[in-house]
């Protein structure tokens, strides 16, 4: 792990694999499950409830002690970013850096900004909703990631996301389920930041924090995870009709080779099906169709590239 404290970015070995690197371009989401050592989970809370002093690594140019004191007490507790236990244990906590570095290249830029998610539960399930500003498109220039210092199983409304949501706007009633990303105390979720997604409901008293912010890509893009040696671009698994071709354009963008992505429509690749007898047509092509990510072309889902 190579760590800059001046820059704030990271470097390390990339952990995901070719196809884990897919699986996240086609579900938008990851979790890692109690990464983070118990007596790091309850620093961090009693960090937020104001029991710890400030005991920050740097002072921020432009910001005092008691900027960071007011700042702490607010639902944006940034400050929690410059102590070292927190550095150390939670934003450089190598599951986390492995996958990071995986799916934003060398030196990912750290988090600036933190929102803190706390609910006396229990409590109703939130709406289904994309985040303000996301974009669809093809890019991965940042994710989003939260930190569950407790406990949250099911009963306490952990994040609930739609798997495959991140590629364009959905709309899904309340009593329609997605998928829980709960987990014990030090549980890390990494998510797309346009994937749909709510706080789940919660059926039984206590208090759920979470902390939530991005990390950032500063490198161009390149296959630079770890290469599957059988790993084939013409026979992967990209997903179903609507979707497969967003999700290989996100795979290629990721590779570096986003601007030759050309996909014909129909049957062709990147589509497939496990009943096929052989090989997709339409794979390596220099012409054809960049998906219209943004819904805007007569047939809503391709535009022709000149
Ligand atoms: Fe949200």
């Amino acid at each position: 792990m190579q760590y800059d404290a001046e820059q704030r970015r990271f470097d390390c070995a990339p952990t995901l694999t070719d196809s884990e690197i897919l699986l996240f371009c086609r579900n938008g989401y990851l979790m890692l499950e109690g990464i983070v050592p118990d007596e790091i989970n309850q620093r961090s809370c009693d960090f937020l409830d104001g029991k710890l002093p400030l005991n920050p690594t740097v002072m921020p140019p432009g910001l005092t002690l008691e900027d960071l004191e007011r700042i702490r007490d607010t639902h944006e507790p940034s400050c929690i970013l410059l102590e070292d236990w927190y550095i150390e244990h939670i934003l450089l906590n190598p599951v986390l850096t492995g996958a990071l570095r995986s799916l934003l290249g060398p030196g990912v830029g750290l988090p600036v900004l933190v929102s803190h998610h706390r609910s006396e539960c229990p409590q109703p399930a939130q709406g289904w909703h994309h985040d303000a500003d996301r974009i669809f498109g093809p890019e991965l220039n940042f994710v989003e990631v939260f930190y569950f210092p407790q406990d949250t199983p099911a009963s306490l409304g952990p994040t609930e996301v739609v798997p495959g949501s991140h590629i364009g706007p959905v709309s899904r009633p309340a009593e329609e389920q997605g998928v829980l990303m709960s987990g014990p105390a030090g549980s890390i979720g990494i998510h797309h930041q346009s994937i749909l997604h709510r706080r789940g409901v919660s059926t039984v008293p206590g208090l759920r924090r979470m902390l939530k912010y991005n990390y950032w890509r500063t490198a161009a893009p390149a296959r630079d995870w770890i290469i599957e040696d059988d790993f084939d671009f013409h026979t992967a698994y990209y997903g179903g009709h609507h979707s497969a071709i967003f999700y290989a354009h996100m795979f290629y963008w990721l590779c570096g080779k986003g601007d030759e992505y050309r996909v014909i429509g129909g049957q062709a690749w990147p589509w497939r099906t496990e009943q096929q007898i052989g090989p997709s047509y339409g794979f390596g092509l220099e012409k054809g169709y960049v998906p219209d990510w943004r819904g805007s072309g007569p047939d809503t889902y391709a535009y022709p590239q000149p």
